[in-house]
């Protein structure tokens, strides 16, 4: 058994469904390293999570745990391993041990066709939203492999609807989330053996962020519109893709490796 708090490194964590995962994983009582970027990034246009929003998921998952200590903020680039090194690191020194790593990093660029859109932009989208994945399991896996057998280690990615949809003006984030999905078969069956399991989510239509530069980028009205598109008729909340990942990180979910799981509201039907 591993020692107590379970702990998990969280990437994406300032705000959308990074942040809900960490305050839904702290309430249920892990230790969690809450990682963003916490800055804009050059290539893209639209704003990220900053670090004023980090600062209050942590405090706020602090306080939902109530334990303070239980939650710390780590600034940093999921495409640098040496930073993804780091922050499984400071983890491991805190809490003594890696149970779960869920990659929630994510941007959104396109609205052209493919062969339009700028090259940095593309990079970007790939870089964070498949490289990211990459580097984060590059990092945390052998971190998960440390425990002591029996191991109950998870790794996590949150993938997308767009993994398995032609989304039009999307070309790259839907060549990245496809690439995400393709990661997480692999890696279960790579760890298999090992007791640690590797699994995703595909959210739909979820109304953080992320869904509100889509829209802009489709010359929607706003994030809203998407909301028809979903058999259930409105926006998914971002909890509601934090429950879902917060039960994979969890003892119960132990039968499942190499699921990419939709929480869609129906959309991939
Ligand atoms: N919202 C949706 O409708 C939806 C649907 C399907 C999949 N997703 C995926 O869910 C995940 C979370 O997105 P969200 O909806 O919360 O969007 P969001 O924009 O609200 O949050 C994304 C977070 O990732 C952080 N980030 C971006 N680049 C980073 C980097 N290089 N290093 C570290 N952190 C970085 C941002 O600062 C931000 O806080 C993403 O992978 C996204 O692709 C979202």
């Amino acid at each position: 058994m591993s020692p107590e708090p379970r702990c998990a490194v969280v990437t994406g964590a300032a705000r959308g469904i990074g942040a809900a995962t960490v305050l839904t994983l702290a309430e249920q009582g892990w230790a969690v390293l809450a990682m963003d970027l916490a800055a804009g990034d050059p290539a893209l246009p639209y704003p990220l999570g900053s670090a004023a929003e980090l600062t209050g998921v942590v405090a706020e998952a602090g306080r939902r745990a109530g334990r303070p200590g239980r939650v710390r903020a780590f600034i940093g680039d999921v495409r640098d391993h040496d930073t993804v090194l780091a922050a499984v690191a400071e983890a491991e020194q805190h809490w003594g041990g890696l149970d779960a790593a869920v990659a929630a990093a994510g941007v959104i660029a396109g609205g052209v066709p493919q062969w339009e859109v700028p090259i940095d932009q593309e990079r970007a989208v790939l870089d964070v939203n498949l490289g990211g994945v990459l580097t984060l399991a590059r990092a945390a896996v052998p971190a998960l492999l440390r425990r002591e057998p029996p191991r109950h280690g998870r790794f996590l990615a949150v993938a997308s609807a767009a993994a398995t949809r032609g989304l039009p003006l999307l070309a790259a984030y839907c060549a990245a989330k496809a690439g995400v999905a393709g990661l997480i078969r692999a890696l279960a069956v790579e760890l298999a053996a090992h007791g640690v399991t590797a699994n995703a989510v595909s959210p739909g239509s979820t109304a953080t962020p992320i869904l509100d530069e889509s829209a802009r980028l489709y010359d929607l009205g706003g994030a809203g519109d998407f909301a028809a598109q979903q058999p259930i008729g409105r926006l998914l909340r971002a909890g509601e893709i934090a429950a879902v990942l917060a039960f994979l990180a969890g003892p119960h979910s132990s039968g499942m490796t190499g699921a990419v799981v939709p929480v869609d509201g129906g959309l991939a039907l």
